[in-house]
């Protein structure tokens, strides 16, 4: 390996907190046990807290931030592990208590990283990162866990919130692929016809959901993929159908949620956890295997951001805001 390489590091120093992408050498890489050769990281929300003050998330400075990373393993202590191997890594608290991604090598516990499936490629992974990974868990709770686990009934009317985020599109696409009629919830009247293209066939107005929500609306998703949180949560849970279940995410809009127990109790609804933090490794390999299938990579490409990590510099504020839309990828080799 090159003896010097770019790395973003944050660094806090009493009431100054800053972001430098700086030349540092391999003894700077205190965790782990697999060097890797890292081709991409990806931005999602969590990265854009972190970049911006740390979040409570970051115990240590100097800090790498990226939260997920793909690449090739160029040295390794692990017995899982050897030189040459294509891994994908997302979550494990990576990027929050151990150096992440936006680095161009990076090193970890072995046990954190997935061999990358044959049919994916590194930059496939990052497409999808985090995010993804998130978005595949949320449809198959909300699609399969209905229909083969409680061995309900079919699954159709699916509404997904935040749906041109990272989490959401990737959602509303792998809804749409699994058979199901998906409601896009979004706040961005300009992404109307971008969610049809990824497989929306209604869209509604995040404001919509922002109304004080009624203990029991009129019944209309079999199921629910929620990356808001707050009062939009609230709304879809009073709209869902009996039996239906709802994947919660995220927290975009709001962390509170203010609900009454009747979608529970009178409609047996379900509000299913999502956090793919710590998923198994065993989860983790069946959901990159099944991704290949679910994912149409030329259609999702096209709305994917490349950036270098200087560019992110740039974006992660926007994110906050709620002003990007889908996934921005980082190459570490720009
Ligand atoms: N539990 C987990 O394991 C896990 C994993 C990944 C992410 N997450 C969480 O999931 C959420 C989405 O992550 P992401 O990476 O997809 O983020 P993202 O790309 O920023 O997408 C979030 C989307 O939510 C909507 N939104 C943003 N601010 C909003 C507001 N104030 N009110 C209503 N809607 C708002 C926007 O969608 P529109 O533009 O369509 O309105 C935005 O594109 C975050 O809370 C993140 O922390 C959780």
């Amino acid at each position: 390996m090159s003896e010097s390489f770019k790395a973003l590091v944050l660094n806090q120093e009493g009431e100054n907190f800053n972001r430098e992408i700086k030349s540092i050498d391999k003894t700077f890489l205190k965790h782990g046990d697999v060097l890797v050769k890292v081709d991409y990281s990806g931005l999602n929300f969590k990265d854009a807290l972190i970049l911006k003050n740390g979040a409570r998330l970051v115990k240590e400075f100097p800090h790498i931030p990226g939260i997920d990373f793909s690449g090739t393993v160029e040295e390794s202590q692990n017995d899982k592990f050897k030189a040459g191997d294509e891994i994908i890594l997302t979550g494990w608290r990576v990027g929050e208590i151990f150096y992440g991604g936006y680095s161009q090598y990076a090193k970890v516990n072995g046990d954190f990283l997935v061999k990358k499936p044959k049919s994916l490629t590194s930059k496939q992974t990052m497409i999808l990162g985090t995010a993804g990974l998130t978005a595949l868990s949320c449809a198959f709770t909300t699609k399969t866990a209905r229909e083969e686990l409680l061995l309900g009934e079919k699954v159709e009317n699916v509404i997904v919130t935040g749906a041109s985020g990272g989490v959401g599109s990737i959602a509303v696409m792998i809804l749409n692929k699994l058979g199901c009629n998906v409601t896009a919830v979004t706040g961005k009247e300009s992404n109307k016809e971008y969610l049809k293209s990824i497989g929306a066939k209604n869209i509604v107005n995040t404001s919509e959901l922002m109304k004080d929500s009624r203990p029991l609306d009129k019944g209309l998703w079999d199921g629910a993929v929620d990356t808001v949180g707050g009062q939009v949560l609230a709304n879809v849970l009073a709209q869902t159908k009996e039996t239906g279940i709802v994947a919660a995410c995220g927290n975009a809009a709001d962390i509170k949620l203010n609900t009454t127990v009747m979608p529970f109790i009178i409609r047996g609804v379900k509000l299913w956890g999502i956090n793919s933090v710590n998923t198994s490794t065993k989860r983790r390999e069946f959901l990159w295997n099944e991704s290949a299938k679910l994912i149409n990579f030329d259609l999702l490409s096209q709305s994917i951001k490349e950036i270098s990590l200087e560019g992110l510099l740039d974006i992660y504020p926007k994110m906050l805001k709620g002003e990007t839309s889908g996934r921005y990828i980082v190459d570490l080799n720009k």
